[in-house]
This record gives C-alpha cells, structure tokens and sequence, in this order.
C-alpha cells in the first residue's frame, strides 16, 4: 500500500510537532494505521526559519488554501490557527474538494464547527479535531466514543495550559504574571495572540466543543459566559490556599431540565478534589455520566509533542478508515435545547 500522503498548513509549534511525532515513531505508526504515513507538503509564511525539522524535497506552498488543489495529497492537516482567514479557507476548500481534514484549532471549530461538519459529512470525508481540545487528552475520542452509552450531566475541565502553568507558576515559585507568561510563551503553550489564553477565550473555545460533543447539539461560543485570570493576584492565590483551596480556571458545561448551560472563570477548588493538583501545563476534563458516573481525564494540554501526538492519532485513525461524524443529528431530538444564562444554576 501507498504511504497516505499528508500536506501540513502551518509549521509552528503545532505543525512541527506533527512531524517530528511522525518522524521519530514512523515505525509503530506505519504498524497501527496499516500504512506508512509521510508529510509531502507544507505551508509556512518564512521559508527561511529553522524548525526543528527538516522539510527538505517537500512542496511548499506559500499561500496555504492551494495545498488543498494538490493531488499529491490526501489529507490536509491545518495547524495555523485562528477562526477567520487562511485556516478557514483551507479547511473549506479542502472538504469542499473531498479532502479528509485534521486541525489543531478550537477557534475555528468552536466558531464554524457545525457549518464545517455539515460540508464535511455532505462530502463524506472526516474532519477530524482532537488535538483542538486538552492537547495530548483524548478528550474528544473518550466523551464522544469511550462514553457513548451515557446522558452526560455536566463537563468540566481545567482546559488552557498556559493559564494552569501561569497559576502554578505564581504559587509554587512567586513569578509574577507577566514573567510566567513569557515562560508560558518561550515553551510554546501560549496563543499567538497570548490574550486569548489569559481571558478565557481559548478555554471558551474547547467549552463550546466538549459541550456540543457531549450534549448532542452545537453550542454557540457566544453564549459562554467567560472571564480569565487577569484579575487573580498572588495574594488571592495565598489566601486561597489558607483556607483549603486552589485557584484554576475552570471551564464547566452542564445540561439539565433548563437546558444546557457554559461558562469559564477562575473557581476555588478544594483541595481534595482530583483536580486540584493538576498543575502546570496539565490539563483535567471531567465527565459525568448516568450509568458510568465521574470520570477524570488528565494530561498535558498544550505543546508540541502532546498536540502533535493528538493530530497524529486522528490521522492514524483516517488511514485505518476509522471515521466518527462530528455528531448524530438524530440525538440533538432526544436532548433540550435551550442555552440558560449562569443564573438559572
Ligand atoms: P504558531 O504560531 O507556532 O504557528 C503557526 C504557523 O502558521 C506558523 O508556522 C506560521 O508560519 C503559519 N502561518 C500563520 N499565518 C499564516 C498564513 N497567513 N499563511 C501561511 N502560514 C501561516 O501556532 P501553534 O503551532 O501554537 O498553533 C497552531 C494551531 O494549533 C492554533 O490553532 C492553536 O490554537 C492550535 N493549538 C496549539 C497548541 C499549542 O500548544 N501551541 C495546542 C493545541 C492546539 P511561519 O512559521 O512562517 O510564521
Ligand atoms: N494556548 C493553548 C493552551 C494551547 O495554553 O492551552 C493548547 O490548546
């Protein structure tokens, strides 16, 4: 069999993990997708930038919505992020040519998530999204698939690495914000804008997804109630844990007889809960379910190798022709529909 050919949109933290994920375990992979699985193309803005990776003999494309029109590739792996743009186009223009699609990005996801699995399931072809949620977390596979038997009552999740790291950061060793920030950023955590991560957008972002996966329906981003961690000082964080708890920024969905319901902000945590000593760049998301009850998933949520491992388990999954639709829109009858302010819980 023909390798699957994989052309990749965007070689920064995200893209270059891909392919040194791909690189350095070519062996097992090729074992469990059937076939082997190569990079053939790509697309950067700076052909000059050194990226940890060789992209030697491979085709470059400059403007990344042509490694859609390429015949030499058969599934598209966008990792350039951002709702609008470039990363929409491709991931139009790909499904739209019949192109399987793997992206890393919630923005878009969370923004035209339900417009794109329309097209995608119109076409046929997976469009794939692990890595847009919780980084190296299974967290998509397990609520959509591993707990497909439940109703789930509630998600919840720690779910931005850089606000985690830089909360961490501030109690365990007295940075400052804006220092562990940086740290966050030098370690390629962050968003290209950071602003996305520190007031709650990104962690918005992956709310929307999670709710829509496990609650059957697509979820408005709009409609999530969310605040970041701008505003927690060191001091909140010391007398915090004074009295038994830790500050994290939470992001919490939960369906009930109102309807469905999302929000993102800083919580006090108590100390005992399993998620309060998930640090760092860990991420947490915790499922409820009626016959399986609580389930906790923790992992790193943000950097090359945990999302570059996510994207290479979708594109595993394509080529053992494994292909879940973004949801059935048979169930969104069985569940409620209405989005319910804050308030009304
Ligand atoms: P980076 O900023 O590190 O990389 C973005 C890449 O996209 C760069 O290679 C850049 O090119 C390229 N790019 C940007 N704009 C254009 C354009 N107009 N045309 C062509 N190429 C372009 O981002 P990340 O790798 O961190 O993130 C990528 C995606 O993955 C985002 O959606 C992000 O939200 C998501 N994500 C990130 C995680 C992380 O830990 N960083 C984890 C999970 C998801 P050049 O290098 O030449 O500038
Ligand atoms: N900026 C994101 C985070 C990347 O810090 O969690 C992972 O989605």
């Amino acid at each position: 069999t023909r390798p699957l050919a994989i052309g990749i949109a965007g070689l920064g933290t995200v893209g270059a993990g891909v392919m040194t994920v791909l690189r350095d375990n070519a062996d097992l992979i090729s074992a469990r997708a059937g076939r082997a699985i190569a990079v053939t193309a790509v697309s950067a803005r700076d052909r000059t930038r050194d990226r940890g990776v060789s992209v030697a003999g491979l085709r470059w494309y400059d403007d990344p919505v042509a490694l859609a029109a390429d015949p030499g590739v058969d599934v598209i792996v966008e990792c350039i992020g951002g709702s609008e743009g470039p990363a929409r186009a491709l991931v139009e223009a790909a499904l739209a040519a019949g192109r399987p699609v793997v992206t890393a990005n919630k923005a878009l996801m969370a923004t035209h998530g339900a417009a794109l699995a329309a097209l995608a399931e119109q076409r046929g072809v997976p469009l794939a999204f692990e890595a847009a949620v919780a980084g190296g977390i299974p967290a998509i596979k397990a609520i959509r698939e591993g707990l497909a038997a439940n109703r789930l009552s509630r998600v919840t999740g720690i779910l931005n690495g850089t606000c985690n790291y830089i909360l961490t950061s501030m109690r365990e060793k007295g940075r400052e914000f804006a220092e562990a920030l940086a740290e966050a950023q030098r370690l390629g955590y962050a968003e290209a804008d950071p602003a996305m991560d520190v007031d709650g957008t990104d962690a918005a972002h992956k709310l929307a997804i999670l709710a829509a996966l496990a609650f059957g329906r697509p979820v408005a981003f709009g409609d999530v109630h969310v605040e970041g961690i701008r505003g927690v000082s060191a001091l909140d964080i010391r007398l915090a844990d004074d009295l038994g708890y830790r500050i994290k920024l939470l992001g919490i969905a939960r369906c009930g007889e109102n309807g469905i319901s999302t929000r993102v902000h800083p919580c006090m945590v108590p100390a005992a809960h399993p998620i309060a000593h998930v640090d760092g760049v860990f991420n947490a998301v915790v499922a409820e379910g009626d016959f399986v009850g609580r389930v906790v998933l923790e992992g790193r949520g943000a950097g090359a190798g945990p999302t570059g491992s996510a994207v290479v388990a979708d594109l595993i999954d394509i080529a053992r022709g494994r292909h879940t639709p973004v949801w059935g829109a048979a169930e969104a009858a069985l569940q409620p529909v209405a989005t319910v302010p804050m308030s009304a819980h």
